[in-house]
């Protein structure tokens, strides 16, 4: 599948345990070479939304990596580096997990405006936004696909189904991308009076994307109204 945003320019180590504590790498390890079992049903639900989790992905592999490019010129303190390019790293090695995932299935016929839709949603992410705001949106964003993979989880699939237990690992990441990028927001003068709000405006903007593919989600035993917290909804 062509990439929804380009690579950046750091490899992912061959050697995966060797060089990161993500659980996604352990999952890689034990599963990349595995054949996926779903029904029809369900293979044809997951061909619709693995490709809008892998654009999400790629797309935040380009802020980590950015700003980890955009620290190096000032003086920032190490950790703070480290968790950046820790962060990149952890992506790709959600988007390949989830690609390996995603190139078992049929590609639906469709495939290009799913792409499009998710897209756009993620370019607009950090367009005319202050850096500390794109940090905000993301630590907002990440807590959001924590949550989605935990009613992933408690969905349809076995518990101990590969994709399930790939929706684990990435939301323990996630989880920790959440810290990282509030921090960060907060460091680089964030209001905290905000955070409602942004989190009401990034809610709503995402629920309009996965909205989209209601029918996919349901298939797999997720209802999305109850993944967000919407007054509208
Ligand atoms: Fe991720
Ligand atoms: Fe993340």
């Amino acid at each position: 599948m062509k990439a929804c945003f380009p690579s950046v320019p750091v490899e992912a180590p061959s050697s995966f345990a060797a060089y990161s504590k993500s659980p996604v790498c352990a999952w890689l390890e034990h599963y990349q070479s595995s054949e996926f079992m779903f029904s029809e049903a369900q293979a044809c639900a997951l061909s619709r939304l693995l490709p809008l989790l892998v654009c999400g992905e790629q797309s935040s592999q380009w802020v980590f990596y950015n700003e980890s490019r955009r620290q190096k010129y000032q003086s920032v303190e190490a950790t703070a580096l480290d968790d950046f390019e820790r962060i990149v790293l952890d992506e790709k090695y959600h988007e390949q997990a989830l690609e390996c995932v995603r190139s078992q299935l049929a590609e639906s016929a469709d495939i290009l405006s799913i792409k499009r839709r998710s897209q756009r949603f993620f370019a607009s992410l950090g367009a005319r936004n202050k850096i500390e705001e794109h940090f905000a949106q993301i630590a907002c964003l990440d807590a959001l696909v924590c949550k989605l993979m935990l009613f992933i989880e408690k969905g349809h699939l076995a518990s101990q189904h590969p994709f399930v237990l790939l929706c684990r690992a990435i939301k323990q990441d996630e989880a920790r991308h959440v810290s990282v990028s509030k921090r960060h927001a907060l460091k680089l003068g964030y209001d905290k009076s905000k955070w409602k709000e942004m989190n009401d405006v990034i809610s709503q903007q995402l629920y309009d994307l996965l909205n989209t593919e209601r029918a996919a989600f349901s298939e797999i035993g997720v209802q999305i109204d109850d993944v967000f917290d919407l007054v509208s909804a």
